[in-house]
């Protein structure tokens, strides 16, 4: 009997996708998982609340405490600030704490990026990388289609201006060119000409809920133990 795997959700929002994966965890679609901490980029995120709601414990890791003390013109100040942001969470996954190990701290086998909407530096995924934890992200586009933020919006209108006629949601792993790693799970959806942002938005959020659990149950298949 293999021992259950902890898998720790990265989110900055409402947490719809987080969701999505406590619903299948709950009916057993994630097999030996269970998600067992999130960590939020914001305090006010609501994906917050749906872990409390399921006695995930949780917790908040914020950029703005990094920047507080920093002015916005001073560019170095602000990127070293930046990768001690990344330093730290690094250490926050992996040890439990951003002063070194927790005694008792269970280290994920797998992290989730569930709408998490920062991007994770080399001081972060270095960190990952050494103890070979797998990290996932989902985005709403094709692979190499849209990368970074606002993707949705920006493929919905590509596709009003008859550019493309496809978008789409793909899960894939996290490397340091922004959403641009292997991906895990591509599914296209089509592009229409008579479809408001959010009724095709509407489409792509329901598409996201199915790959978020699909693609993470396809990297929980790869954790080596
Ligand atoms: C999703 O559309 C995700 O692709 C994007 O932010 C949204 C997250 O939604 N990065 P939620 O917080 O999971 O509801």
């Amino acid at each position: 009997m293999s021992r259950e795997l902890n898998i720790l959700v990265l989110i900055s929002g409402s947490g719809s996708n987080l969701q999505a994966l406590i619903d299948a965890s709950a009916k057993g679609l994630l097999g030996h998982a269970r998600i067992h901490r999130v960590i939020s980029s914001l305090a006010d995120a609501y994906g917050l609340t749906r872990a409390a709601n399921h006695q995930i414990p949780s917790q908040v890791h914020r950029l703005k405490e990094y920047y507080a003390s920093i002015p916005k013109e001073d560019k170095e100040g602000r990127k070293a600030a930046r990768e001690q942001f990344n330093t730290d969470l690094a250490n926050i996954v992996v040890h439990g704490s951003k002063h070194g190990s927790v005694a008792d701290y269970v280290r994920p086998d797998l992290v989730v990026c569930a709408g998490w909407m920062l991007i994770l530096s080399p001081a972060f995924l270095n960190v990952v990388a050494e103890v070979n934890l797998p990290i996932i992200n989902l985005h709403p586009a094709l692979p190499g289609a849209f990368d970074g933020t606002h993707a949705i919006d920006r493929a919905w209108q590509a596709g009003q201006d008859g550019l493309i006629t496809e978008g789409g949601v793909m899960i894939h792993k996290v490397i340091v060119e922004v959403d641009r790693g292997e991906p895990l799970l591509v599914k296209k959806l089509d592009l229409r000409k008579d479809e408001t942002l959010e009724q095709y938005e509407e489409r792509v959020h329901s598409t996201e809920h199915v790959a978020i659990v699909e693609g993470t149950k396809l990297a929980l298949d790869e954790v080596k133990l």
